[in-house]
């Protein structure tokens, strides 16, 4: 992977770095472990999640690649030697006590990591980092291990049918928390309702045994986007690491995406929910994201940019891309007090999907949206989410993830 070329500093760029740099914590643990990362929205996100730290170093790297590395190694730190890494760490302040119980923790106060995981872009980010680190080559191999160890936690305790796709036990654990696409497979368990206090209790009974949770409750779900991060990241530490065994297991899993997952008829990949592997018929941008898979056929992938990502009436809105799609009755375009991912544009996921269309020729279409982010940025500044008719910026302000726009440009 090329070294992002260097452009003249924009205000855009300026604005990223002032965002990237309040957003900043670095300090000792009390365990004594340094770290060094990116919250991604002070006060509401003070804490270190896994994707978006993963982020955060993508857009570090533009800026500062120091700090890029010191947030990935940060991200690494976070883990257990047996390669598992968390979804939220809580590095220099432990979480409140209104919300501490609602973290999918070992107990109910007082731990520093969830026993949950995120999407596992680690080892994407560890490639595009090392590629922006010249005056530090030492970088790109330093983690190989880790990265590995991690990649096996992952097929050892959340594959446990061998069928080449992971389950997520919870549905924040694709970051994608309150997805229309979990309410039928979790029901009075959502993220957003009351009963998944329920959830995270008995996963705590269970010790926070993946096997044990799946063979004893249905409410697991071989998830889309998860899986598609798996792959990024299976074939970034292929890359890395020059081993043909990563790749292979990249093949294995967009094999399993498309065979189990695709559906012919609309053209999306769906969620497998529970021991039937349920196929779940939501429309969610999850259902695209297999776009960005380079072993996943050229004619499938110009299907979801063309029925899907362009049509006017599910993605193609005025801003950016709409994490549902607007044909379904769950869309909301607006802000929701308690939910997230319903409906408005994030820019993770512009980042993410963007570079598949420009790579199959949408070029016009790609600048479109980035366009119509860029001028919502620089109307409303780094917001969580944009209202994808109107481009009127939501959620938390100085989101750090937000910032991979200037990646775009
Ligand atoms: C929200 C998002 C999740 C993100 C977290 C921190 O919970 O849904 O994806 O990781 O905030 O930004």
């Amino acid at each position: 992977m090329l070294a992002p070329a260097r452009r003249p500093e924009s205000a855009l760029d300026a604005a990223a770095a002032r965002v990237l740099r309040a957003n900043w914590r670095e300090g000792r643990h009390r365990s004594g472990v340094e770290f060094g990362y990116t919250c991604p929205a002070p006060p509401r996100y003070r804490h270190m999640w896994h994707w978006d730290s993963c982020f955060h170093a993508i857009a570090w790297r533009l800026i500062d690649p120091a700090r890029a590395r010191t947030e990935l190694r940060t991200v690494l730190r976070s883990g257990r030697p047996n390669g598992f890494l968390p979804h939220t760490v809580f590095w220099d302040a432990p979480a409140g006590w209104r919300r501490a119980p609602l973290y999918a923790t070992r107990g109910c106060f007082g731990d520093w990591q969830t026993e949950s995981i995120g999407p596992p872009l680690l080892a994407l980010a560890w490639e595009l980092v090392a590629a922006a680190s010249p005056e530090e080559p030492a970088f790109a191999a330093e983690a190989l291990s880790e990265l590995g160890a991690h990649m096996d936690w992952l097929a050892q305790t959340r594959d446990p049918d061998d069928d080449g796709l992971l389950s997520i036990i919870l549905p924040d654990e694709s970051g994608l928390d309150d997805s229309p696409k979990y309410e039928p497979v979790y029901g009075r368990l959502t993220h957003d309702r009351v009963g998944y206090v329920l959830l995270v209790e008995r996963a705590r009974r269970l010790r926070w045994d993946a096997h044990a949770i799946i063979e004893r409750y249905d409410h697991h779900v071989e998830d889309v986007w998860m899986n598609v991060a798996y792959a990024l990241s299976l074939r970034a530490l292929g890359r890395l690491s020059g081993e043909p065994r990563w790749a292979q297991r990249a093949e294995r899993v967009e094999h399993a995406l498309l065979e189990r997952c695709y559906d012919k008829r609309t053209g999306l990949f769906f969620d497998l929910a529970g021991d039937r592997e349920r196929r779940v018929k939501v429309s969610t941008w999850s259902a695209l994201s297999p776009l960005v898979l380079e072993g996943i056929p050229q004619d499938v992938r110009r299907h979801i940019v063309e029925e899907h990502l362009l049509d006017s009436r599910r993605y193609g809105a005025p801003v950016g891309i709409p994490s549902v799609s607007m044909e379904e009755l769950t869309f909301n375009p607006r802000w929701d007090r308690y939910r997230t991912w319903r409906g408005p544009s994030w820019v993770n996921t512009a980042w993410l999907l963007v570079p598949a269309m420009r790579s199959l020729g949408y070029e016009a279409e790609a600048a479109r949206i980035v366009a119509s982010l860029v001028t919502a940025v620089e109307r409303g500044g780094f917001r969580e989410y944009y209202n994808p008719h109107t481009g009127a910026g939501l959620g938390a302000r100085g989101f750090g993830w937000s910032t991979l726009l200037v990646d775009l440009l």
